[in-house]
């Protein structure tokens, strides 16, 4: 009886303080005194890793080796391997630290096996081994790290760890993956940080390169799909420094994740599932066939959207056709028509020199060549060398260059970035006689042109070259940015053209109604034609913005920095006494409600290009809202501020703007609320409180807009308003019906559901139930089909509450169509 109670105490005594007793084998550490034999075990404080000896699950021989697994998960999981090439063949082994001061495993003939091997300088007894909540092993004195497992990774990378190449203590922390799933010995597969010259991920077999995740940016590595990418983007840390030191790691909520480079290669992303007690994949690299390196051959390009996935890039052609035919892409691609390189340096060549074919959303080729070239040279300095057969441009990485063959290059869905292959002046024109007799008198025409072009260019230039105003205008934005603190807004002023008023109002016909192309937020939108032939839309902005001349400056500045191929770009602009115009490159196409709001042009926007479209908002908005420099709330989101490119891909206009016009405000609760009704969240409307999430809001209106191809504020049958048209339907389990009955299409069936859903998750009731945007996209991506179910979304308090607000506060009036409050609030 007394024997059973003592028992019972000595349970509880151990499960309470188990890592300090070396009698149970929950002990987190091995001292000089105490050793672990091969059944005896280290246990972390959380009770969430185990250190000791192991043999590999179905493995067939019995050897042991020393390393770290999950403690809790049934099947054996292991993350780190001490003795991966030197197993003990029986149970005799020991773990212990020598007289040495490092910890070493010996067998039962006390014969050497795996140490540490670090030169220490303190008494053996005065270090020990401690095995850390994050599954860190550490070898350690009183006050210094002596050796860590984290810094000798195997196949495992866990949350906390570091991975990639730091320059200063030339570590290399990279996996290495096991030989086969029961033996841990070595493998022929090593996932590592190569710089060459930009830093990105590299798979490895033997050395040679299976998989890359193209070069890092700044945000992400721009060769990885979006699900991928979206990784980087949430909890990752990447710390770089471009001379060689590239680390990235990263936090979960808990330890019970890993990636892990198996012995087939890939990299597996795992976490683990609470409720079926099971690792999940969450992601596999590399994920698709073209996604293997080089599997096209040099000069061919990958694309999962085509069959077969192979083709050559414009220009070249397969070496066998036949080979080629039947997949056998290893006959590769030759350039069809030899290049006339020397006739573009030796330059007026009459159009004879060599051109660029641009490839939009592509991965990059591997072996590329760093140049300091500007956005503007970049093509001139890949032009101007022989060698050279490609370049791209990204604003996080420069301008990149290609020579030689290129390989390894794939079209990729959403990400991806615009590649320009270097071809023959002749493979813009197709061919055949008659085609060459008018491309012949085409030229003469163009030549002409041109003439004429050169010469309205001299008289243009013929005015006073410098003009003073603007000069001193320079003069002042540099003294006031020289002086600035904030080192993120130190931009090159003389980077942004300014423009002379009299130019714009000569380009836009003095401002005339004929071509006013619309109102926008903050004043309205003219076409205009530049001397030079360019056309433009001009913003005049309304005026009393009260704001500074400086800020607006240094504002647009920054705004114009702002490069996405979902953003409409700023050209420049001009402050010319009261009047304040900004320049932006003209959009044929107008904007997104011209489209879907009119019966006759609904039908030109099928599904796809419906699809394409709210996915481009997406990418655009993620932009703003995680530019590294800047965060950008946009505010006033909104259909008529989706303008469509030629191709019918969206770019966002107007952002910034809101922040222009606000700068001096508290930027958490503003009185003045910029925005239109029926695209303001309800925390925005009623309070003014804005965040990311005020834009999702925003953007979910939006979807159900594209989707629908009905205005918010049109109302259904009962008198229901779009949003809350959509919640019915979707409670009904109709969500589908919503569409445009000219897109509908049984085979979209799902994506439109989906889209709804998004949508619908878009527009709840509370910000904190809101996805952000990179979530949103996620769910535009993923095949997953387990996304969050919506809830009520805030269509119904908002009219009453945001009646009885607006009463009280007299400056701020809801207008109640479709116009932008700042045209009211602005003044
Ligand atoms: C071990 O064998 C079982 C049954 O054959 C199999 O289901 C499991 O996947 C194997 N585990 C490993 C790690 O090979
Ligand atoms: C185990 O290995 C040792 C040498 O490392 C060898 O002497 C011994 O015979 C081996 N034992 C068995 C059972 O293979
Ligand atoms: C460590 O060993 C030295 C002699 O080697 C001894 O004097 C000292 O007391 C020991 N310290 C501890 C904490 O055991
Ligand atoms: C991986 O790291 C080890 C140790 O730093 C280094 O010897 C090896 O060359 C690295 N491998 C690769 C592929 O970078
Ligand atoms: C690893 O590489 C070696 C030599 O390069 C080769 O003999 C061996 O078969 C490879 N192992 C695997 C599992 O591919
Ligand atoms: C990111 O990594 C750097 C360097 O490893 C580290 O100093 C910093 O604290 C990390 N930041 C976060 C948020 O984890
Ligand atoms: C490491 O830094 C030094 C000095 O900054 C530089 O010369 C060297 O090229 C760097 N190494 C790498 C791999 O970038
Ligand atoms: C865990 O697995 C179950 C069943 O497959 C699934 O419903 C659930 O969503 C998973 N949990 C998480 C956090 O993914
Ligand atoms: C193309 O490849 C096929 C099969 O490998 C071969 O028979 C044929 O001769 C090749 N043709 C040329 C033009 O090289
Ligand atoms: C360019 O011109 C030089 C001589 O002027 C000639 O040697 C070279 O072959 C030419 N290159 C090409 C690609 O035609
Ligand atoms: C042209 O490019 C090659 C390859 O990048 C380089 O080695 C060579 O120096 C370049 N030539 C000139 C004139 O820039």
């Amino acid at each position: 009886m007394v024997i059973r109670g003592c028992f019972l105490v000595l349970i509880l005594f151990a499960t309470f303080s188990c890592f300090s007793l070396k009698l149970c084998f929950g002990q987190d550490r091995i001292t000089f005194s105490t050793p672990i034999k091969d059944s005896e075990t280290l246990l972390c404080n959380n009770g969430i890793f185990r250190f000791g000896f192991f043999t590999p699950l179905n493995s067939t021989t019995r050897l042991r080796y020393v390393g770290i697994w999950y403690d809790k998960v049934q099947v054996q999981t292991v993350v780190w391997v001490a003795n991966k090439d030197t197993p003990i063949n029986d149970t005799s082994g020991v773990i212990s630290i020598s007289d040495k001061g490092n910890l070493v495993v010996t067998n039962g003939l006390n014969r050497l096996v795996w140490s540490t091997n670090v030169a220490v300088t303190v008494a053996p007894n005065a270090t020990w081994v401690q095995l850390m909540d994050t599954g860190n092993l550490r070898l350690q004195d009183n006050g210094e790290i002596l050796w860590e497992s984290f810094k000798h990774p195997y196949n495992s990378f866990l949350p906390v760890m570091n991975f990639g190449t730091n320059n200063r203590t030339g570590e290399n922390l990279n996996l290495t993956s096991w030989k086969s799933n029961t033996d841990p010995s070595t493998g022929n597969y090593t996932a590592c940080i190569s710089h060459s010259p930009f830093p990105q991920i590299m798979i490895l077999k033997s050395n040679v390169p299976i998989w890359r995740s193209g070069p890092w940016n700044g945000q992400i590595f721009i060769g990885l799909p979006d699900s991928i990418s979206l990784l980087f983007l949430d909890g990752f840390n990447v710390s770089n420094d471009n001379k060689g030191t590239f680390l990235i790691s990263y936090a979960t909520d808990s330890f019970m994740h890993h990636f892990n480079l198996d012995p087939d290669g890939n990299l597996y992303m795992r976490s683990w599932n609470t409720s079926t007690r099971a690792w999940m994949v969450d992601a596999i690299i590399p994920s698709t066939t073209c996604d293997a390196y080089n599997i096209c051959g040099p000069f061919a390009s990958c694309s999962l959207q085509e069959v077969p996935p192979c083709k050559c890039v414009r220009g070249y052609v397969p070496r066998n056709i036949t080979e080629w035919n039947r997949g056998i892409f290893t006959s590769e691609c030759v350039r069809r028509v030899p290049l006339k390189c020397n006739a573009s340096t030796g330059g007026g060549g009459g159009g004879k020199g060599d051109g660029f074919f641009k490839m939009q959303k592509m991965k990059v080729p591997a072996n590329v060549e760093k140049s300091i070239a500007n956005e503007k040279d970049c093509p001139k300095q890949c032009i101007n060398n022989c060698s050279c057969t490609a370049y791209a441009y990204d604003r996080g990485i420069g301008c990149m260059l290609w020579s030689g063959s290129l390989v390894d290059m794939q079209s990729l869905l959403g990400s991806g970035i615009d590649l320009y292959i270097r071809v023959s002046h002749s493979e813009f024109k197709t061919h055949g006689k008659r085609t060459v007799m008018i491309t012949a008198s085409v030229l003469g025409v163009v030549f002409i042109a041109a003439v004429c072009v050169l010469l309205a260019c001299r008289t243009f230039k013929k005015r006073p070259e410098k003009d003073r105003s603007a000069e001193l205008l320079f003069q002042r934005m540099e003294e006031l940015t020289s002086g600035n603190e904030s080192a993120s807004k130190q931009v090159k002023l003389k980077d942004l053209p300014l423009f002379e008023f009299e130019v714009l109002a000569t380009s836009t016909d003095n401002f005339s109604l004929r071509n006013k192309l619309g109102q926008g937020g903050f004043g309205p939108v003219y076409k205009g034609i530049l001397p030079e032939g360019q056309e433009i839309a001009v913003k005049r902005l309304s005026r009393a913005s009260g704001q500074g001349l400086e800020e607006l400056l240094n504002e647009v500045v920054v705004i114009s920095k702002l490069q996405h191929r979902n953003l409409v770009k700023l050209l420049g602009c001009c402050i010319e006494g009261e009047e304040r115009l900004l320049v932006y490159e003209y959009m044929p196409k107008k904007s997104l409600d011209a489209y879907l709001f009119d019966t006759l042009r609904q039908s030109i926007l099928d599904w796809k290009a419906r699809f394409n479209i709210i996915e481009g908002i997406c990418r655009g908005l993620l932009y703003l809202h995680r530019d590294s420099r800047l965060k950008i709330i946009h505010r006033d989101l909104k259909a008529s501020n989706i303008l469509l490119d030629e191709n019918l891909n969206p770019k966002i206009s107007d952002f910034g703007l809101a922040r222009v016009f606000q700068v001096n405000e508290d930027e958490a609760n503003t009185r003045r609320v910029v925005g239109t009704y029926g695209y303001m969240s309800p925390e925005y409307a009623m309070e003014g409180f804005f965040s990311e999430k005020s834009d999702v809001f925003s953007l979910g209106v939006i979807f159900l807009e594209i989707i629908s191809g009905k205005k918010n504020s049109h109302k259904e049958d009962n008198n229901l308003n779009l949003l809350a048209y959509a919640w019915k339907l979707w409670n009904d389990g109709q969500a589908a019906s919503l569409a445009d009955p000219t897109v509908f299409d049984e085979c979209f069936e799902k994506e439109i559901t989906k889209c709804v859903q998004i949508g619908l998750l878009c527009v709840q009731e509370f910000a904190s139930d809101r996805p952000n945007v990179s979530t949103v996209i996620w769910m535009l991506t993923t095949e997953n089909t387990n996304l969050p179910v919506p809830k009520q979304p805030a269509f119904i308090v908002r009219r009453r509450v945001s009646e009885a607000e607006c009463s009280d506060q007299s400056s701020q009036k809801v207008s109640i169509n479709d116009v932008s409050l700042t045209a009211i609030t602005g003044r």
